[in-house]
């Protein structure tokens, strides 16, 4: 929100001064992230007059191509993908910081190449030394790429009162043992303060409101616990199937490139104790220790009862056929990736006892749209409509899209008879603020830059989320007899049946979306 009362701006955006230009080396400057999310994210920054001027981009990778290919290729992303249209002016501008520098990820003269350019760019653009590493490559060159920005020196600052960070995308890891492994790599090079594990649920603004709806408003915390809240439910759906990406996906499923990271960030941003303040750590120590309570699936049968796998069949999207996920290309025939979670989780600490949340991810649903609702208990005494059902108040935080909150109350029906119906106060961003809010790469790009690491994931909560979610992964793997199967649902549908009976069986229903 980009109010001036909003405290978790105090210090930050609005009134922290403009960081420093550095130059950004984006390694894996070829690939799709690149185009559709970074260089547009850049872009607007610029549009918006947040990028630091002078700035330098340089894009990392192994095909060959001169900065004017380059450049141009950008422009066409950009033009695609930016979320404000492209103006000529401003693009040839933003053009001229934006560099192609080709090398094999494991090449050492890549390296000392890099460093020249860097220490020609620092002389002739001053830019300090202050370098920031974007890996966003394949997750296979994350360790040969930050070995060789170790042993080329490019892990320090590049002059006195400069520094070097490094920017990490997801998949960090694929489990416990492998992320471990990775934190090991990062911080034989990089200081903890110099790492930057993205997760950009995290840079949503919707995400950023759940501390500010919840600490700004007196009127929230008081109720928010086990004695007035009945349960939880997480979503996030999408329409989308694996688009192309089945060589990533088949290696990953739902539960890790969801689960993991975006749907568990989100619970512990609802379920944290309020932080003491808003510095980095003061945030992410509650968050870790919400992650800590998490009851653990101890036994594959826990998993069997908790948590439901499945997987698409063919189907339709909005009138459209769309082929099941065993029929995308690249896919196996006899796939058993998860392409939808649905799971019960218990927090084991004194604020969330007893209280389920109910989390729910999955491609191929019927719609796009990711919320967290929060269903408080019903009236003690129920007086009015004795009959009717689902009379409980629930606060709905909307993530994407339609961003916003809104809370269902009772009220009368006007009218002669005693009738009461549910109705929503609602809060939209669009209407509230006239504006669209940035994407959440522009917001952690422009964190990073500023050495501000709050929105970005730390070394203890990287690895107590995958601690959670590998006992599940195991249990799947577990073998024929042991593993919870693997459901098919149509495209088009909410999840398998399988996904309804674990909420049913507990006297409740998913929200419908
Ligand atoms: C990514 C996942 O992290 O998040 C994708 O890898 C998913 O599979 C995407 O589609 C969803 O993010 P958003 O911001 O588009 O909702």
């Amino acid at each position: 929100m980009q109010t001036a009362s909003n405290p978790l701006r105090e210090g930050t955006s609005n009134t922290r001064p403009q960081p420093k230009p550095c130059a950004l080396v984006i390694f894996g400057a070829t690939g799709d992230l690149t185009h559709r999310k970074l260089v547009p994210a850049l872009y607007n920054l610029a549009a918006d007059g947040d990028l630091p001027p002078g700035t330098a981009i340089i894009g990392f990778a192994r095909r060959d191509k001169s900065d004017e290919v380059f450049r141009q290729e950008m422009e066409e992303a950009t033009r695609k993908f930016s979320r404000q249209p492209v103006q000529d002016e401003l693009w040839k501008s933003f053009a001229q910081n934006l560099y192609y520098h080709r090398s094999e990820f494991d090449k050492d003269e890549g390296y000392q190449a890099l460093a020249e350019r860097l220490a020609k760019l620092d002389r002739e653009s001053g830019l300090g030394g202050r370098r920031m590493f974007y890996l966003a490559a394949g997750p296979e060159q994350f360790e040969p790429i930050i070995s060789r920005l170790k042993s080329s020196g490019l892990n320090e600052p590049g002059a006195e009162g400069g520094w070097s960070r490094v920017v990490v995308e997801k998949p960090f890891g694929t489990d416990l043992p492998s992320a471990r492994h990775l934190n090991d790599v990062v911080s034989g090079a990089f200081h903890e303060s110099s790492t930057y594990r993205i997760d950009h649920f995290l840079g949503k603004e919707t995400a950023q409101n759940i501390m500010v709806l919840r600490f700004a408003n007196a009127i929230f915390e008081p109720i928010w616990n086990a004695r007035y809240i009945d349960h939880i439910e997480i979503t996030a759906a999408e329409t989308l199937g694996v688009e192309g990406r089945a060589g990533y996906y088949e290696t990953s499923g739902a539960l890790r490139d969801m689960v993991q990271n975006h749907l568990i960030q989100l619970l512990t941003l609802v379920c944290m104790e309020p932080p003491t303040d808003l510095g980095a750590d003061g945030v992410r120590d509650e968050k870790v220790k919400v992650l800590r309570s998490l009851r653990p699936f101890a036994k594959p049968e826990d998993v069997a009862r908790n948590v439901v796998r499945g997987q698409y069949a063919a189907g339709a999207i909005n009138g459209k056929s769309v082929p099941g996920y065993r029929e995308e290309q690249n896919v196996k025939p006899g796939s058993q990736t998860d392409t939808f979670v649905a799971m019960r989780v218990l927090i084991d600490n004194w604020r969330w006892s007893g209280v389920p949340i109910y989390v729910r991810v999955g491609k191929r649903l019927p719609k796009s749209a990711a919320e967290i609702a929060i269903e408080f208990k019903p009236a003690p005494h129920i007086l009015f409509n004795r009959d009717a059902e689902g009379g409980a108040n629930v606060l709905v935080i909307r993530i994407q899209p339609d961003e916003g909150v809104s809370l269902r109350i009772q009220s009368k029906l006007p009218g002669a008879a005693l009738r009461v119906e549910p109705v929503k106060m609602d809060f939209q961003y669009g209407a509230s603020f006239g504006k669209a809010s940035p994407e959440a790469y522009e917001r952690l790009l422009l964190d990073a830059m500023s050495g501000d690491p709050t929105l970005f994931a730390r070394r203890d909560e990287v690895e107590q989320a995958w601690q959670f979610v590998d006992a599940i992964e195991q249990a799947w793997q577990a073998g024929e007899g042991n593993a919870p199967a693997l459901c098919t649902y149509p495209a088009g549908s909410w999840g398998p049946q399988e996904a309804e009976d674990l909420i049913e069986r507990d006297g409740r229903k998913w929200r419908r979306l």
